[in-house]
């Protein structure tokens, strides 16, 4: 337990033997513009357009048909966006940011939901609160009650108020958490579950409380990868909707980064999900399983070319969608997406 406190509490999560995430993001620059400055390559314009699927790929010709259900998303133009601080192992203040370059990205995001008939909320960006535009970590919802987030760290202390105010001028039945928790980061619904995740930001105590809360069964899960901070950076729900009689499979389905977990979550996991996708460490590295699924519509980075194929295999329909300036910050599509479920939804 020593050790985990450390780890969560040097400042930026990481231990200092941990390899960082860099690497990974090198590697990329050998396809990518040349560049000293840029340790993430940039999207390419093909990269930028959106690449919608509609064709079945042969080998999804016996997977299950899947259905898209209608979404309700909370987001944050980045407009302040920018890497001023350390908070994961992913953001170097020394790297520079382009704002118009992650103003354009999330548009495409936000363009992307849009054009699938999803319900987009906006909330206003706040100046000198960069990460804002993670929204997932604003709160969790489901059935119209919202619960609250309290940041582990002080450089986003400030996101929490207007979050809850938001929440309340929006009409939920609004709680302010006493514990430690960043939100849908660390709070995943999966059909009646709630999965939630600890080790770097939200706290075992914040799993009580979101039972209490919510009055449903919680799942700890133990991150073990600084990579892989949040919950939602090492697992997807690929299913929003659960149970035929509501137009969904009959059990909601994950994919995830078995790695990314210590021992006896992986045990968990697998247990709960047999047929879960597993990911490579080379997808999950690029944030690929922070992605945003419909049900059908499974919007993910176009650099996770394995998921993608196993999400077509299943029949899902995989957009492509690039944010790579916003992974600068350690964020991907799921950060920048947080699901608004009132009462009956
Ligand atoms: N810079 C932000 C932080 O470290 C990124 C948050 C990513 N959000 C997420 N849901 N994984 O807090």
């Amino acid at each position: 337990m020593q050790a985990r406190k450390a780890l969560c509490e040097n400042g930026a999560g990481v231990p200092e033997s941990h390899p960082s995430p860099l690497p990974f993001l090198s590697a990329q620059r050998v396809e990518g513009p040349p560049g000293p400055e840029d340790s993430v390559r940039r999207p390419s314009p093909q990269e930028h357009t959106m690449t919608q699927n509609t064709a079945p790929a042969a080998e999804a010709a016996n997977a299950p048909t899947r259905t898209a259900h209608h979404r309700r998303y909370l987001m944050c133009r980045p407009e302040h966006f920018t890497v001023s601080y350390t908070i994961n192992p992913w953001m170097e203040p020394a790297n520079p940011t382009d704002t118009a370059v992650a103003m354009r990205q999330w548009q495409d995001l936000h363009d992307t939901y849009r054009s699938l008939g999803h319900e987009i909320e906006l909330i206003d960006p706040i100046e000198g609160l960069p990460d804002m535009v993670y929204t997932a970590n604003g709160g969790f919802l489901i059935d119209g009650i919202a619960y609250g987030p309290k940041f582990r760290f002080a450089e986003r202390a400030g996101e929490a108020a207007p979050f809850i105010d938001w929440f309340r001028a929006a009409g939920f039945d609004t709680r302010e958490p006493v514990e430690v928790n960043e939100g849908e980061g660390d709070f995943l619904l999966v059909g009646e579950v709630i999965l939630a995740g600890t080790g770097f930001r939200s706290t075992g105590d914040s799993h009580r409380e979101i039972g209490e809360v919510f009055g449903r069964e919680v799942v700890s899960l133990t991150l073990s990868d600084p990579r892989f901070y949040h919950l939602d950076t090492a697992l997807a729900v690929l299913d929003p909707v659960e149970g035929i009689a509501n137009g969904g499979p009959e059990r909601a389905n994950i994919a995830y980064l078995p790695s990314a977990f210590d021992e006896r979550s992986q045990a968990v996991l697998a247990e709960r999900y047999p047929d879960a996708i597993h990911v490579s460490d080379e997808d999950g590295a690029v944030f690929g399983l922070n992605s945003a699924s419909d049900g059908r519509n499974v919007i993910i980075s176009p650099r996770a070319k394995g998921f993608e194929k196993q999400l077509r295999d299943r029949g899902y329909n995989p957009i492509l969608v690039d944010l790579s300036e916003l992974l600068l910050g350690g964020g991907g599509i799921k950060c920048c997406t947080l699901e608004l479920r009132g009462a009956g939804s």
